[in-house]
């Protein structure tokens, strides 16, 4: 019974470590941060200028412009830590939701990279408006309760 419980707990223990290391991993990087690392919003304002070259690329059939653009929504720099501390405490076991979403922005990005590799405007249309998709669920789930948590450096 004890051993039981015991083994209960290892196994909470593994998901939590887990979990954590999916937190870790929102935008990719591990490493100390680099000071003047970017705020959320400053991410964000990226990735939205980001998302207008792809959409740009389209419209001109620019492929190495569309690719560039994809890979560089895909490698956006990860959420700092203070910011990743408020994340979590303000949507709490939602948070896997977020790093969800966020790892659909990465996965989409990269198959629009693909696309623009392979030169096929079609797929590109198709994996940009799900690449939007991704970025409007989170802003409808979530920026509501997360305004503000780039705090002063707005
Ligand atoms: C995992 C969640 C998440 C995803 C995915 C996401 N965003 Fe955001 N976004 C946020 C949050 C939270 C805010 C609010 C930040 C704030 O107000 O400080 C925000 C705000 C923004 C803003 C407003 C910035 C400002 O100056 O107020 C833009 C633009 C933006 N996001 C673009 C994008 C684009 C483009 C994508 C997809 C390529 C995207 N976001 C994907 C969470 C997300």
């Amino acid at each position: 019974m004890g051993r039981r419980i015991g083994m209960r707990s290892t196994a909470a223990l593994a998901l939590a470590g887990a979990l954590l290391a999916v937190l870790a991993g929102i935008g990719g990087a591990r490493a100390a941060e680099p000071t003047g690392a970017p705020t959320l919003r400053e991410i964000m304002r990226h990735l939205h200028h980001d998302l207008s070259d792809v959409h740009r690329g389209l419209m001109y059939e620019d492929y190495s412009l569309i690719a560039r653009a994809a890979r560089s929504i895909a490698e956006h720099p990860p959420i700092r830590v203070p910011e990743r501390r408020l994340i979590e405490q303000r949507l709490g076991e939602e948070t896997a939701a977020f790093a969800g979403l966020d790892e659909e922005v990465h996965d989409r990005s990269l198959a629009i990279a693909g696309a623009a590799r392979a030169e096929r405007l079609d797929e590109i249309v198709r994996h940009s408006r799900s690449l939007v998709d991704s970025c409007v669920a989170c802003h409808q789930a979530f920026r509501e309760r997360l305004r503000g948590i780039s705090g002063a450096r707005r």
